[in-house]
């Protein structure tokens, strides 16, 4: 069992270049099934949620080749239109096959996501806009089948949800007629995925606003794409240096992608130097306690929150933190209250009451963003700090523990089974 293992309290200073976005990245990989042929991507990151997506796309019948961050994905024939459970159950964004499988091949058997950590996350929105363009869709077994050829609609999704704006572009691009999306979600991995499939030859107007309009293609064609850069993955290491003092550079993503954030970071006190492909961070006086609610894009981005709250649980005041995607995401608050930090949570708010220090302790990883902000956490605690469940980490973040010594950390990858003793 791996943990991470961090020593607080050494000062963090430096350059760290951020990956390909995962959350792009992953639909970027289900676009190559519209398409026979080779496609390339570019900037792929290295992490284990990626893998298990391409094993997803080898169960249909595509072939993939990882070289460096480089990945060809060869759709010629597709052998299969199942997502199986034992995938679907480790990486619950592999239900994004769904919407390409439909449009490639006009059906998809793809098991249903269960819950998961952050909360009990249902697929209906998904469901009901794909029933809207055409498909037919069945649940049975714990599987949901689809079947037909998209013929145009005008759908207004219930909450703009990232997955099934997704889903319902690759099942709509090569369908019939005139798809028009409405409270489409706007998050800039859209955007990644949108760019994609025009250069694939797809005609979609209007993504990064509410409505998106999908005008069917009879065919796409491969493509070469770069996958924008990672903003969660460099938020994470930005509010890092906002936690310690900096500075820190963080380069390889587009600033304006974390808008909201940067402007967060700079009322807590912190200095924020925005370059074209980058961001400097450092911070000379004490955090500064503000309130956050995380809202779909571009208001704050909800994989930033627990990142966030370990900045606010050493503010100067008390700090009002509301969660308005996933209503289970503040398991994160009960493991860094170990380390001393005064949260109360009710309901979807959080009251952090900043504190003078944190103090080091062995804590568990909730999820991917937590098990994150519980080393980030670490970073600054008095003493050691032992994170154990850290595949959570690895699902997201290529390096992490690297990245961090890059920037002067003190932390480390251990085989621990008793993280009271590592
Ligand atoms: C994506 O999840 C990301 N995952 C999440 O990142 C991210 O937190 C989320 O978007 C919001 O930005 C991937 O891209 C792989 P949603 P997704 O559909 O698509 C509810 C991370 O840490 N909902 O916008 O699943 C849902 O339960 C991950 O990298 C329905 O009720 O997000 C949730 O409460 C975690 N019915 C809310 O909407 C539906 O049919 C937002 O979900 C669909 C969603």
């Amino acid at each position: 069992m791996d943990a991470i293992v961090v020593e607080g309290g050494h000062p963090l200073t430096g350059q760290v270049r951020v990956g390909g976005a995962k959350n792009s990245a992953l639909k970027l990989m289900a676009a190559a099934l519209l398409a026979p042929g080779v496609t390339t991507l570019r900037n792929v990151p290295d992490i284990s949620d990626v893998a298990v997506m391409a094993e997803v796309l080898e169960r249909l019948g595509a072939h993939v080749v990882r070289t460096d961050h480089t990945l060809t994905i060869d759709a010629t024939e597709l052998t299969s239109h199942e997502a199986p459970y034992d995938l679907v159950v480790r990486m619950r964004a592999s239900t994004c096959v769904l919407g390409a499988l439909v449009g490639r091949l006009g059906r998809a058997h793809v098991a249903m996501p269960g819950g998961c950590n952050i909360g009990s996350r249902k697929i209906d929105i998904h469901v009901a806009a794909l029933e809207q363009i055409g498909i037919e869709i069945s649940t049975e077994h714990g599987y949901i089948d689809a079947e037909g050829a998209a013929h145009g609609a005008h759908v207004m999704l219930d909450f703009p949800s990232v997955g099934a704006t997704e889903n319902l572009l690759m099942a709509s691009v090569l369908g019939d007629g005139e798809t028009i999306i409405e409270n489409a979600a706007r998050e800039p991995e859209i955007g990644d995925l949108v760019a994609m499939l025009v250069g694939m030859g797809a005609d979609i107007a209007g993504a990064g606003s509410p409505t998106i309009t999908v005008t069917g293609v009879g065919t796409l064609h491969p493509v070469d794409h770069t996958v924008v850069g990672d903003r969660i993955e460099a938020g994470t290491y930005l509010i890092a240096g906002a936690l310690d003092s900096g500075p820190v550079t963080v380069t390889g993503f587009d600033p304006d992608h974390l808008d909201i954030v940067l402007q967060k970071l700079e009322r807590a006190g912190c200095v924020v130097s925005r370059f074209a492909d980058g961001v400097t961070i450092s911070r000379t006086g004490p955090i500064h306690a503000l309130d956050i609610q995380t809202l779909p894009y571009p208001g704050f981005p909800t994989d930033l929150q627990a990142p966030f709250m370990a900045l606010l649980a050493l503010a100067d005041g008390g700090s009002v933190v509301t969660e308005n995607v996933f209503e289970n995401r503040f398991i994160f608050a009960d493991e860094i209250a170990r380390m001393g930090a005064d949260i109360r949570i009710d309901g979807h708010y959080a009251l952090v009451r900043g504190v003078a220090a944190l103090s080091g302790a062995p804590v568990r990883s909730p999820d991917l963003r937590g098990g994150a902000a519980l080393v980030l956490a670490g970073l600054v605690a008095e003493g050691r700090t032992v994170v154990t469940d850290i595949h959570h980490i690895d699902r997201g973040y290529e390096g992490f523990v690297d990245k961090l010594r890059g920037l002067g950390a003190i932390v480390s990858r251990v085989d621990v089974t008793d993280p009271e003793t590592a």
